[in-house]
């Protein structure tokens, strides 16, 4: 029988059918399988206390119950124990190990494993990213790119089909103010050489001059009318700021290899707004307020006082609007399934609101709503723990940070492995000082706030990039060592089964590597694949300390070897899911 992908779930399922067949009700039965600290063996289930406590049974028999109607090849995999007040522990045997990692030894093989998840065939969403035109992008703006691509990236690997939109800013009021100093202070050279940074200087400067004239303000305010009205020379200047702002963007995702499918900006949605009044209005939902359209939930504690305003009392959308125009397109246009918002936590009630009020809208309309997810994020801080920002108080710039990601790299790796040539060093560089910001942005859980720190994230030890970046390329050393190719089928063939305490031991973390991609894409959380990824190298470099790998004797070197190559495989898979690069050498 070919293995299971993912033992947990197995064994989860497994659990269900007994309670099935010892005729409880199933149907209430959680059994919550994790995998469990080692003295315990490889898998508990930890859902037979709360079962047990529901229906008034005793949690040991009830286990014992369970245990007796389990499945027969789940006890020829397996040795189950009835542990403490009512736990159930699995162990795998050692030739369930050994089917395992004979079965999952491709890259192939582990993407189809995870793509029969209950994501298959579903489409997926993913609103990340998503700056505001004609500035720079600043360090701010980092957490929801990461995060968003490996999210997406997850949730490819469990089999949907993902959508990566940039829901870019690109509507604001602000072009008024750019519009009117854009015609008449344009610095062409400054444009040349770096578009955003002018395009603040122009805002900068229209924002004073309204300031200082009132006059001017009102030409400012002249040019956003105009613009809304579809003039065509306004309209001429907001596109050719889009496209060179997008352009400086692209530059920012290329190096942290993001490719969006659609940048579908606040401006696509302008002739779907009036759909969303009107429809809101019909439904009741909305209302008119001192000039303004709002909505107010009142069965809410907050939103029955504070309005979600869909008009401004000027006629004009705002962001509320766009978004739920946007909604409706992503159901009706693109058939999603799921939608998720990669946004700071600040925006949390603008989503509540707004989830709120699709449901509502949705209902009436009968429509089905996708599922929505606001997957929010913390603040980026300094070492002095308030948010991050240069020596001088001002944002920093992301393309800024990246490039002394890469010049610390650059540093570090020169200190290292001085003898590499410079072009190489260079390249090592790349891939070390960016994986490096975005495995430290990664590595926690993404709700909480998280302090930049160069020392810590460049650190060679510790549950940094640096660390698993060389754990690969350790590994990809001892092939060349042996002169032989990770994953070879005919090499092998030859293994002999597993045997040592430190061989069984990392055996026994690399099939939990399913469970780790399935827990961090449920709870669309990242840190825990990170954190599985560095339990995994730590085990590793405990194999490799105990057991020497290029032994002379075939067999023992075989096994080792491949032990060696499911772990490159493991890692090098987990890492591209979290959207870094790695490396052959360091
Ligand atoms: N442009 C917004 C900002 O910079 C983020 C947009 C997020 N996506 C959305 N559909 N609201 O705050």
């Amino acid at each position: 029988m070919p293995a299971v992908f993912n033992p947990a779930r197995r064994l989860d399922e497994a659990l269900q059918s007994a309670a099935a067949s010892a005729g409880l009700p199933a149907a209430d039965f959680a059994p919550e399988v994790r995998p469990a600290d080692a003295q315990h063996g490889d898998f508990q289930a930890n859902g037979v206390l709360p079962f047990a406590k529901r229906h008034r049974l005793t949690p040991r028999v009830l286990a014992n119950q369970l245990v007796a109607a389990l499945p027969a090849d789940v006890l020829t995999d397996c040795t189950v124990t009835v542990a403490g007040p009512g736990f159930i522990n699995f162990t795998l045997r050692t030739g369930a190990l050994a089917a395992w990692l004979q079965d999952f030894g491709t890259r192939e093989a582990l993407a189809a494993g995870a793509a029969a998840g209950p994501l298959a065939g579903q489409i997926w969403l993913v609103d990340y990213s998503s700056p505001n035109t004609a500035k720079q992008m600043h360090v701010g703006h980092l957490r929801s790119a990461v995060i968003g691509e490996a999210i997406a990236r997850l949730l490819a690997f469990g089999g949907a089909r993902v959508i990566r939109d940039n829901h870019i800013g690109d509507w604001g009021t602000q072009f008024g103010k750019l519009i009117w100093a854009y015609r008449r202070h344009l610095d062409a050279a400054a444009l040349a050489r770096d578009p955003l940074e002018e395009f603040e200087r122009l805002y900068k400067a229209g924002n004073a001059a309204s300031e200082a004239d009132p006059a001017v303000l009102k030409e400012a305010q002249q040019e956003l009318v105009k613009l809304q009205a579809g003039d065509a020379d306004n309209l001429a200047v907001w596109r050719h700021i889009n496209e060179v702002s997008l352009a400086a963007f692209q530059e920012i995702y290329d190096r942290l290899g993001i490719r969006f499918d659609l940048t579908l900006g606040e401006s696509f949605y302008n002739d779907k707004v009036s759909a969303v009044y009107r429809e809101l209005t019909a439904a009741d939902l909305a209302a008119e307020s001192q000039g303004a359209l709002v909505v107010f939930h009142p069965e809410h504690p907050r939103f029955k006082t504070q309005p979600f305003i869909i008009r401004k009392s000027d006629g004009a959308a705002n962001y509320a609007t766009t978004d739920l125009a946007t909604i409706l397109h992503r159901t009706e246009a693109l058939h999603t399934d799921g939608v998720l918002y990669v946004v700071g936590k600040p925006q949390a009630d603008h989503f509540e609101q707004l989830f709120l009020t699709a449901k509502k809208w949705f209902e009436k309309t009968g429509r089905t709503l996708p599922r929505l997810a606001h997957v929010d994020f913390g603040t980026v801080l300094g070492e002095n723990g308030k948010a991050l920002k240069t020596r001088t108080g001002d944002n920093i710039k992301l393309k800024e940070l990246l490039a002394e990601a890469e010049a610390r790299a650059f540093t570090l790796v020169s200190e290292k492995s001085g003898a590499l040539p410079d072009a190489e060093r260079r390249a090592i560089a790349s891939v070390v000082g960016i994986g490096s910001v975005q495995y430290a942005d990664l590595a926690q859980n993404r709700s909480s706030d998280y302090v930049f720190a160069w020392d810590k994230m460049l650190a060679l030890d510790g549950n940094t990039a640096a660390y698993l970046l060389y754990a690969v390329a350790r590994i990809h050393s001892i092939f060349r060592k042996a002169g032989a190719t990770p994953g070879d089928a005919a090499a092998e063939a030859g293994a002999s089964a597993l045997e040592t305490p430190a061989e069984l031991a990392l055996a026994r973390k690399l099939v939990k590597f399913p469970d780790a991609v399935q827990a961090a894409t449920a709870q669309l959380r990242p840190h825990f694949l990170c954190l599985y990824l560095f339990e995994l190298a730590g085990e590793y470099s405990s194999f490799n300390t105990a057991d020497k790998v290029l032994v002379d004797d075939p067999p023992v070197r075989a096994r080792r070897l491949l032990l060696c190559a499911r772990t490159l495989l493991i890692l090098e898979t987990g890492l591209g899911l979290l959207g870094l690069r790695t490396l052959q050498r360091m």
